[in-house]
């Protein structure tokens, strides 16, 4: 546990059961939450499913003599690390912005002396209504951060921006907030390098040579390893996916690209090497587009060179050596045989190995070992966000009580 918590103040919205997911997600992560309910939010969420989720009891009433006896408003606002609005309803962002305070939720928000992360949800047509406009600037420039809303259909039929966020995505903004300059949680002060995503390597100015890795395992393990505390330098290969908050992303192309940035940004505590990295590029690069000759079925031979193995140049490193080095392993059989050989030639403590032969790659799910020199952990098939939370949390383990994989 580290011991943070959170104020949250639970406005009236469809989106409002969201914030049941997030407490649950954020109370995983050892962060508390006492909940403000508004008499709106009451109409969607019950004071007893918030309750029973944050383990606290829930505030409604401003004039309530029981509440203020307990904990006064004034009190109540200034026990969190952070306030999050959440939903945070068109009325409450207005009241908010002009500093009403006629209930509990905007009392508490003008009382604050805290940090407040507003999480808007409402109808397309409100959230580009000038006066929300007018609102939401006047809510950044007193220095409330508002999260955009997702963009996609609306429970009121239409389409468009407005869509509350998904609890993960809000969970790890909350971690971004309350990590503030230095960090909290078990990895606080631990640099962690991590490899992520496909490379490329050109032929000529428009053609590659290149895998189907996606990135979303690597990404997932990079903001797991952020939400523990750890200072995270995700180097990348190109890839869909948006750099996760409160990870440092290093873009890269090609595999000796990944090499120099891997390099540049030792010493670590910990190597994660995730990436798909070609295993060989191109001899030449051609400066201009190479062109055809016009002989249908002629070969052609292209010349190719193996790339360094930036996980093996990092797990046999002598100066520097990142104290747990990890790789991974992409199988079609054999897995384990194939995992511990791999960690042996590449100088690893542990490799998290992974069937390849079914549907593993690009989709949402993983099933993995843990192989270490101690020994095998076979752990059961969870997502790719699952798998990233347990091998960060291992990490963390494994600096407290070293030489802990593969003993269960
Ligand atoms: N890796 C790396 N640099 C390379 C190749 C691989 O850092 N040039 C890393 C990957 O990020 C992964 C691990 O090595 O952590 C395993 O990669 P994999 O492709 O499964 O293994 P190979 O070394 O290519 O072995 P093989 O093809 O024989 O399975």
């Amino acid at each position: 546990m580290n011991g943070k918590r959170i104020l949250l103040i639970v406005g009236g919205g469809i989106a409002a059961y969201k914030s049941l997911e997030l407490i649950r997600l954020l109370a995983r992560d050892g962060i508390a939450a006492r909940v403000i309910l508004t008499k709106a939010g009451a109409e969607f969420v019950t004071p007893l499913s918030l309750g029973s989720l944050s383990g606290d009891k829930v505030y409604q009433e401003l004039f309530s003599l029981t509440d203020e006896a307990e904990m006064g408003h004034i009190e109540l606002s200034r026990s969190a690390d952070l306030v999050v609005v959440c939903p945070a309803t068109a009325d409450l962002i207005a009241k908010a912005a002009n500093g009403l305070a006629n209930d509990l939720a905007s009392t508490t928000l003008l009382a604050t002396d805290k940090r407040v992360l507003m999480v808007p949800a409402m109808n397309v047509r409100m959230w580009k209504h000038a006066a929300t406009k007018r609102n939401v600037a006047q809510l950044e420039a007193d220095g409330v951060t508002v999260m955009k809303p997702d963009v996609g259909p609306m429970a009121c039929g239409e389409f468009g921006a407005g869509r509350l966020p998904e609890p993960d995505r809000i969970a790890a903004q909350i971690h971004t907030m309350l990590a503030g300059p230095g960090g909290y949680g078990p990895l606080a002060g631990f640099r962690a390098v991590i490899t992520a995503g496909p490379t490329r390597e050109p032929l000529d100015p428009v053609r590659f040579i290149s895998n189907h890795s996606s990135g979303k395992q690597g990404y997932a393990i990079a903001e797991a390893l952020a939400r523990l505390g750890a200072d995270v330098r995700l180097v990348t290969g190109p890839t869909q996916l948006p750099i996760p908050d409160g990870v440092t992303g290093v873009k890269v192309e090609t595999a000796l690209e990944m090499q120099a940035a891997v390099k540049a940004n030792l010493p670590a505590d910990v190597f994660i090497g995730v990436a798909a990295v070609a295993d060989w590029r191109p001899a030449t690069r051609a400066p201009g587009k190479l062109k055809l000759k016009g002989a249908t079925e002629e070969k052609v031979a292209l010349q190719l060179v193996e790339n360094p193995d930036i996980l093996k140049s990092i797990g046999t490193r002598k100066k520097d050596r990142p104290r747990l080095v990890i790789g991974f392993a992409a199988e079609t059989s054999d897995v384990e045989k194939h995992a511990k050989a791999k960690l042996a030639r590449k100088g690893c403590d542990w490799v998290v190995a992974n069937d390849v032969s079914g549907d593993v790659m690009g989709g949402p799910d993983n099933e993995v070992l843990l192989v270490s020199k101690g020994g095998t952990e076979r752990w059961p098939r969870m997502s790719k966000a699952e798998v990233a939370l347990k091998l960060a949390e291992r990490v963390a383990q494994n600096f407290y009580e070293p030489e802990t994989a593969g003993a269960e």
